[in-house]
């Protein structure tokens, strides 16, 4: 691999690893906090994060397709966390958009489910980087 491709796949990474951290953590956090001004502001976060991965995500796919004119050669397990990642990229995206834009009229157990299923979400995600990783 030449630098310039692993350099183009550590700066993915980067932002990668940051939107795991927005979406991961920002959604754990966004739970405990009481304050709605405060969960307004991770959820902010939280869909910056999921946002990130979504775009770093594809941006790992494009850099392989620049460097090797097609996409990686993946089957099995590793297309199934993919997909797995995908969807929750999109649902968590969708969910905190809705919370955002929608949020402040909700009663309050209603925004602290849509905190809890982003955090399953990411929880799930990051457990299918793992399989993603070791089976492609
Ligand atoms: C559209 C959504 C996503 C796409 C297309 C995507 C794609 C990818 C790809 C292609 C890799 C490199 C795999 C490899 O090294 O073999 C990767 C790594 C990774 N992804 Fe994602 N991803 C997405 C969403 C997410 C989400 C939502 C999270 C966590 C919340 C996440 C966490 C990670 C982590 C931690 C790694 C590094 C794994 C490792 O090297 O051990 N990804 N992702």
């Amino acid at each position: 691999m030449s630098s310039a491709q692993n350099l183009a796949y550590a700066v993915v990474q980067v932002l990668h690893n940051f939107g795991a951290v927005a979406a991961v953590g920002g959604s754990f956090a966004a739970i405990k906090i009481e304050s709605v001004n405060v969960r307004r502001k991770l959820a902010w976060l939280v869909l910056a994060g999921w946002g990130t991965q979504a775009l770093s995500g594809a941006s790992f796919g494009l850099v392989s397709y620049h460097f090797y004119h097609h996409f990686p050669d993946i089957a099995g397990i590793a297309v199934a966390a993919l997909a797995i990642k995908m969807l929750c990229a999109a649902t968590g995206f969708l969910l905190m958009a809705a919370y955002i834009l929608w949020g402040a009229n909700w009663p309050k157990e209603k925004g602290s489910v849509a905190l809890l299923s982003s955090a399953i979400l990411a929880a799930t995600a990051l457990s299918a980087a793992a399989f993603l990783r070791w089976f492609s």
